[in-house]
């Protein structure tokens, strides 16, 4: 097994790690020698993810709206695997619905999980992380954060949020001298349940499968959708000690679509 980027050091908490691009990063981490405490509301899947990694990881109930939930999850992870050093923010919602037919419900709830749970996620992961070495912090925005459209009042005001929480964060720890460095993935559409709730919707609405997948496609410059693991390798890399340097940035994962 390679240690590249120090991962055999790492103990990694993900949220939102039992699908699509948190259980990917949770597959690459444990991989590369890190242990993972994968951090979900969904207990059967990540419970069986966990199981399929082995010693490497464990399965934490996380509900990353709730302070309380995010205290017992760190918790629960220290004592199975001592010391934190990174948290990967990746629990997230994506329901559509334009400024005229979003209610303040909704748009509650996607920043409830979205930023809330991010701020969270940050706000745990500093308190852990200060005074520790090679501390990281990697939250999943979105292309729709930099850019928007009329269905995504709601998550693209979380993700673009996600975006300056990030820099907030990154300035903040540099500021202190923490030796923590807090950066943004933006995917776009990447083929996780997230993107599959989407293309079901599209088929309830009278499209073919093929018809809403190229539809994703087209917008993207490379005219395919990204996997879960290219998503994720972003996650690892901006989390292991090669990204040394790096706080404060976006880095888009996106074929294309924000160049
Ligand atoms: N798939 C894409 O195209 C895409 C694009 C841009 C950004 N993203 C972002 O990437 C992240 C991961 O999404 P994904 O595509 O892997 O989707 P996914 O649906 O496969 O995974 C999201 C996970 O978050 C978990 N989750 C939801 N609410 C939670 C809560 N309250 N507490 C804990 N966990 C919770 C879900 O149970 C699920 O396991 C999300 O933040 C999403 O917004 C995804």
């Amino acid at each position: 097994m390679a240690d590249s980027g120090g991962m055999s050091s790492k103990v990694v908490l993900i949220s939102g790690g039992a699908s699509g691009i948190g259980a990917a990063a949770a597959r690459i981490f444990a991989g590369r020698g890190a242990k993972v405490a994968i951090g979900d509301i969904q207990v059967e899947k990540g419970a069986a993810l966990a199981a399929d990694l082995g010693d490497s990881a464990i399965f934490v109930r996380l509900d990353v709206t709730s302070e309380a939930s995010w205290r017992e999850a760190l918790v629960e992870t220290l004592t199975a695997f001592g010391a934190l050093t990174t948290v990967v923010n990746s629990a997230g919602v994506s329901i559509p619905a334009s400024i005229e037919d979003e209610t303040l419900d909704g748009f509650h709830r996607t920043m409830a999980i979205n930023l809330d749970g991010t701020f969270l996620g940050c706000k745990i992961a500093v308190e852990a992380l200060k005074g520790g070495k090679g501390g990281a912090i990697v939250n999943i925005a979105s292309t729709l954060g930099a850019r928007s459209g009329a269905i995504f009042p709601a998550y693209s005001s979380s993700k673009a949020g996600v975006r300056l929480l990030t820099r907030s964060v990154a300035l903040h720890c540099a500021e202190q001298g923490y030796d923590i460095r807090c950066n943004a993935v933006l995917p776009g559409a990447i083929h996780t349940e997230m993107v599959e709730g989407y293309i079901a919707a599209g088929e309830a609405a009278g499209g073919s499968r093929e018809d809403v997948i190229s539809g994703f496609a087209s917008v993207h410059p490379l005219k395919r959708l990204g996997r879960p693991e290219e998503a994720a390798a972003a996650v690892v890399f901006l989390a292991s000690d090669e990204a040394g340097y790096i706080t404060g940035a976006d880095l888009p994962v996106d074929g294309g679509y924000l160049a």
